[in-house]
């Protein structure tokens, strides 16, 4: 009875009275709203109707859904309606309902997520969802009319869980994220280097020795514990489930097997698809870093065509990624199969010999009614077909030459699109694309190309590469999350709305007022604000000088010895025990704080793995005064120091090489 009469003063309201009406807050920004005076009530115990039954099972998770659309407590329709084009929707409230129309699922998905925005952000309570206890509270929302479509059909989103393995719940997690801003493909990158993490049945060594690293393992352990084995692999039911998992939130799993560059792991469990060529072993203390397939091999391509066969199986998507990128083409011209292959074509450059990788590539996927992707290096052999999607990665120029070439492009250029940099220069993350903030991939933009050009960009794309992951989130909560959000927003923004419709200032407010606390109900993380300045760096006269023989030209120990490199020194081979770097002060030092690091400054790698540091107050007496830990000690405050020593423990380090850098002082 209570309920009757709260429902009808509601009713009551929402017929008389019009509010100050304030702009609904929605990331990506759809391209059509109109806004009306009135205020539209969701009764409590309010109910959604959806004419289409997948929408329906996804929708329960968040709400009661009645199966009668003449429920009389049915206030929310989801019904489709053939005229509008795929993925776009249509929302009006008024009079009391909510009504989303689409022509198939992807529309009604599209139209929820915008639904989720303009209820109150407890509708996506990550505590609450998924539980049974539905959203079905009063509540109010102005009367709107929305007409919404993405200018772009690809808003994808990289995830690299080659160099980290990323349990499959997470991955769940994530992918459950991004759907809510209305990215619509996952570009999964499977395999590289440090990993396999896809178990193929006829050739199980592959996930089950390629999936782990360090210990035993053949797979040399780089970016994270030494002295342990680790990894995880994917079986294929699991990744099955992933795919239907995706698929409900309306993303497509693209996979990638990067090859036939990027195939270390690959070649430590089947070291006979290598070129035959030896390596200079003495420099990395054993350890072999051949990494390229044997172009001229054709037991390579029975065996990936094996591979095809089963990952066709699992994933359905039309383009299947097969890498492309950084191929090393020395162990080619070394090799004397491959050598022969380029003379006896008579080729002027290497990239032809991947473009006749490349083009088997095509042919076997063919054979599974399956199309290429690659990374844009392979495209530039220009031989493919042109429906090849390609991933324009490492500059804007080369998307623009991709696309100009003919090629469905994905443009996704590292300085704008690569999450894994650094958000500012007091924020760890990787360096080598400058500083991308929010602000920097919200401002990514085609202008300039022409309508011909633009019919080939078929969208745009995040990439979350994982080799610092391990080591950052030692030193930020929730570094997955901080990398990603709200960074992957404004790119979905961007790849959704039409650039006349986006405006930094406007993205900022809705950001702040509305998505940070759904983030926050969802049990999302998110990177807010760039850090406070830290404290001023000290620079005294010092002195640098090292056992390792150094690298020419990269070896510029005056320049360490003048704080004059962020970049550091390289040495000719990798750490053997007892080697030792010294930094000698002409007068004693004292500070608040030293930080020593070996090998890059943003991820543990090319470092000294096991060593200590000691000082001295004399120059010439050392004490141990901390071990090194990811290649990287802090000193806390010490007074009169004369020299700083860091001594190498064991051999090796995974690399061919050791950077030395100065100290940071404080
Ligand atoms: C890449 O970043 N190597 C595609
Ligand atoms: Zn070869």
């Amino acid at each position: 009875m209570r309920f009757l009469t709260v429902s009808l003063v509601c009713v009551l309201v929402s017929a008389c009275k019009s509010v100050q009406v304030e702009p609904l807050d929605i990331v990506p920004k759809p391209q059509s709203i109109t806004m009306g005076a009135e205020v539209v009530s969701l009764d409590r115990g309010f109910r959604i109707w959806s004419s289409d039954r997948l929408m329906g099972d996804y929708l329960s998770q968040y709400f009661h859904v009645c199966t009668d659309s003449t429920d009389r407590r049915a206030q929310v329709f989801f019904s489709l309606s053939a005229t509008l084009p795929e993925e776009a929707y249509t929302l009006t409230a008024r009079d009391g309902r909510v009504e989303i129309c689409a022509s198939g699922y992807p529309g009604l998905f599209n139209g929820a997520q915008t639904l989720f925005q303009i209820l109150p952000p407890d509708v996506l309570d990550a505590r609450r969802v998924g539980r049974g206890k539905v959203f079905s509270r009063q509540c109010t929302l102005p009367s709107v009319d929305i007409y919404d479509y993405p200018c772009f059909s690809y808003r994808g989103q990289h995830l690299d869980v080659a160099r980290t393995y990323i349990p499959i719940g997470r991955i769940e997690k994530f992918i459950d994220d991004i759907s809510h801003f209305k990215i619509n493909k996952l570009h999964l990158h499977l395999v590289d280097d440090e990993a396999w993490r896809i178990e193929i049945k006829k050739y199980p060594e592959l996930a089950l020795i390629g999936g782990y690293r360090g210990g035993d393992s053949p797979i040399f352990p780089t970016f994270c514990d030494f002295d342990k084995k680790y990894g995880g692999y994917y079986t294929q039911d699991e990744l099955k489930s992933l795919v239907g998992f995706a698929a409900a939130r309306n993303i497509e799993i693209i996979p990638e097997i990067d090859l036939p560059g990027h195939s270390m792991a690959l070649g430590k469990v089947h070291p006979e698809f290598l070129c035959p060529v030896s390596t200079d072993t003495a420099r990395t203390a054993g350890y072999d870093l051949r990494n390229v397939l044997c172009v001229s091999n054709e037991a390579v391509y029975s065996f990936l065509d094996d591979i095809f066969a089963e990952v066709t199986s699992i994933f359905p998507s039309e383009h299947i990624h097969v890498g492309g990128d950084e191929v090393r083409f020395s162990y080619w011209k070394s090799c004397p199969h491959c050598s022969e292959l380029y003379r006896s074509r008579g080729f002027e450059s290497y990239k032809q010999v991947e473009t006749v990788f490349m083009k088997r590539m095509e042919e076997i996927l063919a054979g599974y009614g399956r199309k290429l992707s690659v990374w844009n290096e392979a495209g530039e052999g220009d031989d493919l077909s042109k429906e090849t999607y390609v991933h324009g990665w490492k500059n804007p120029e080369a998307c623009r030459d991709m696309v100009g070439r003919g090629y469905k492009t994905i443009i996704m250029p590292g300085e704008y699109c690569y999450f894994d940099m650094y958000q500012s220069d007091r924020e760890p993350g990787a360096v080598w694309n400058g500083v991308v903030d929010v602000w920097k991939t919200y401002s990514l933009s085609l202008e300039g190309y022409s309508p011909a050009e633009l019919e080939n960009v078929v969208g745009f794309e995040g990439a979350f590469w994982t080799e610092l992951l391990a080591h950052n989130s030692k030193l930020i909560p929730n570094y997955f999350d901080y990398q990603l959000f709200p960074r992957l927003i404004a790119l979905a923004e961007v790849a959704w709305t039409r650039d006349s419709l986006r405006n930094a200032d406007d993205f900022r407010l809705r950001l702040e007022k509305s998505i940070y606390p759904l983030l926050d109900k969802m049990g999302t993380s998110y990177r807010a604000d760039a850090p406070a300045p830290g404290p001023a760096r000290l620079t005294p006269q010092m002195k640098c000088t090292t056992s390792f023989p150094l690298y020419e030209p990269k070896s510029d120990l005056k320049c360490i010895s003048e704080y004059g490199t962020e970049v550091g020194a390289w040495t000719k081979r990798c750490c053997r025990k007892s080697d030792w770097i010294l930094y000698e002060f002409t007068e004693p030092v004292s500070f608040n704080a030293m930080e020593l690091v070996t090998g890059y400054h943003f991820i543990p790698r090319a470092h000294i793995v096991f060593g200590h540091v000691e000082a001295s107050y004399d120059g010439s007496t050392f004490i141990k005064v901390a071990d090194l830990e990811d290649g990287r000690a802090s000193l806390g405050k010490m007074s009169g120091v004369k020299a700083i020593r860091i001594i190498c423990d064991a051999d090796g380090n995974g690399s061919d090489h050791m950077i030395i850098q100065c100290p940071r002082i404080y």
